[in-house]
């Protein structure tokens, strides 16, 4: 293994992708969770190379400071002007300063389905081949675009990559195409590199042409053919990254299937790259699974739910449930319709019910908030019921507070807990309540109007009505009765 470590891996994220209309530069458009090159640095990262370095140049700045926050360790090299693939490897390797020792392997920035096994077999064919360079092909079924690789009538040996636009009509036939990625000598790219002219229908130092300039040299030029010519899908224009959005997608559920997870239509649902999960989770239709969310065994989620940065316990279930930086606890149930904001915790059992929306809030083992509420910036202790419609009213306009509720606890329906207030353990309040001031433990609290009954009022000031009818042939029922 460390025998085909390569010394270095070269990105290029250069160019701007003007086929993307768009405000943010290619390589950091999303798919599954990571950008573009991103996915290209990670499975760069897996090779182990002894250094990495990303050619950057339009967005500068946007490009560097998402490698610096996300990609620790990951050199930038500065090409100013685009003038071509050969340029920005050259640039790359002036940036390193020593022509590196060994392997160095190019990829573009924008694939990011590319395997790092498929990187392992380049890597693997260059060093066994004894080549100077090897190339990553693919056959496809539309090569328009692409660079045509022209091999050897007789042998079968790669003789050059020709660009699409510099193409003859009979090499425009050749459906074997260069994915832009190669495993090359350190030195032996360094000095063909020098001998790259621009003297083609794009005025560009071509990378390619290196393979053409080896050759003639007497080295030995290689190829590897991708297994699957969809890994190396290069991104251009939007229905391009929809395209790889889809298959990735389709390779990390199959990946979760195997592992164990019923996925029950993987068709319509959405799962990040850093999505973990253990075995007998289950995922129902229309589903989001996204960040650094984990199901645990045999949790259920879905349908219609979207989970971002969420810890699933084991048994748990969450129906149409939207959470962000949530955790919920081993047994736990969620929804329908419920609302996880940051910073909520349920406990093992506890219950978010239909139409409960939580932020920053830890609530205990066992607890229920079953129906129609919000609980915001509270911490609610073990075995507690809170009743239907009720609020924790934790904003004065200016600061948050918080809410403490104790264990064993039965709060009446449409109570307000004016923050910052206290309950204590095995506290009752009646429904309909404000409570704006501590309860001690064991009290049930009442704080609401009293009520009053005026009798005979709707057949005073309502006479006629419906209402005053309806009341009087009541109060005759009751006097016939008697
Ligand atoms: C390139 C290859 C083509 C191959 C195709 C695969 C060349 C000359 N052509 O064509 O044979 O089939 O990729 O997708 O190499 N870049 C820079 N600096 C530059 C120019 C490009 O960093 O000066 C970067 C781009 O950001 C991109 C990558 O290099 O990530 C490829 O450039 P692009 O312009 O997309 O090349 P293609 O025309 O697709
Ligand atoms: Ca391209």
């Amino acid at each position: 293994m460390s025998a085909n470590r390569p010394a270095a891996v070269v990105v290029l994220a250069a160019g701007e992708g003007t086929r993307m209309k768009s405000r943010t530069p290619k390589v950091l458009h999303e798919i599954c969770g990571r950008s573009l090159v991103g996915h290209v640095v990670s499975a760069a990262q897996d090779l182990t190379p002894e250094q990495l370095i990303v050619v950057v140049g339009h967005a500068r700045d946007l490009v560097e400071g998402h490698l610096s926050t996300a990609y620790e360790g990951v050199r930038t090299a500065f090409q100013a002007e685009q003038n071509g693939t050969g340029h920005a490897v050259r640039t790359a390797l002036q940036e390193l300063g020593s022509t590196p020792d060994g392997t160095v392997v190019v990829v573009c920035g924008d694939t990011p389905l590319l395997s790092v096994d498929t990187l392992r077999a380049l890597t693997e064919t260059h060093r066994t081949g004894g080549n100077a360079v090897t190339v990553l092909t693919a056959e496809v079924p539309d090569a328009s675009g692409y660079g045509r690789i022209v091999r050897d009538g007789d042998s079968g040996a790669v003789t050059a990559i020709v660009e699409h636009k510099d193409a003859t009509a009979a090499e425009r036939a050749i459906r074997e195409i260069n994915s832009g990625v190669f495993a090359f000598d350190g030195q032996l790219l360094a000095d063909a590199l020098g001998k790259v002219r621009s003297d083609n229908s794009q005025g560009e130092e071509y990378l390619t042409d290196v393979l053409g300039i080896l050759r003639e040299s007497g080295h030995r030029v290689g190829a590897s053919v991708a297994a699957d010519h969809r890994e190396i899908l290069g991104i251009n224009n939007r229905v391009q990254l929809a395209e790889a959005r889809r298959l990735l997608n389709e390779r990390l559920l199959e990946r979760a299937m195997l592992a164990g997870v019923t996925v029950v239509d993987p068709a319509s649902v959405q799962i990040d790259v850093t999505v973990t999960f253990e075995e007998d989770a289950v995922v129902h239709p229309a589903t989001q699974l996204l960040g650094s969310t984990h199901l645990g065994e045999g949790s259920e989620v879905g349908p219609n739910s979207r989970l971002k940065d969420t810890k699933v316990g084991a048994g748990a279930r969450l129906d149409n449930t939207v959470a962000d930086s949530a955790e919920v606890g081993t047994g736990a149930s969620v929804g329908p319709y419920a609302y996880l904001r940051p910073g909520t915790r349920l406990g093992t059992k506890a219950k978010a019910g239909t139409y409960v929306e939580m932020k920053n809030a830890t609530i205990g083992e066992g607890t229920k908030v079953p129906h129609l509420s919000y609980v915001g910036d509270a911490t609610i202790g073990d075995f507690t019921n809170i009743g239907a419609a009720s609020v924790f009213v934790n904003y004065d306009g200016v600061n948050k507070h918080h809410t403490t509720i104790g264990s064993h606890c039965r709060t009446g329906s449409d109570n307000m807990f004016v923050a910052p207030v206290t309950l204590e353990d095995g506290v009752y309040t009646a429904a309909g309540s404000v409570i704006t001031k501590n309860v001690p433990a064991g009290a049930l609290a009442v704080a609401r109007g009293q009520q009053r009954n005026i009798e005979g009022w709707v057949e005073r000031k309502r006479p006629g009505s419906a209402a005053a009818q309806a009341a009087e042939s009541a109060s005759r029922k009751v006097a016939d009765e008697n």
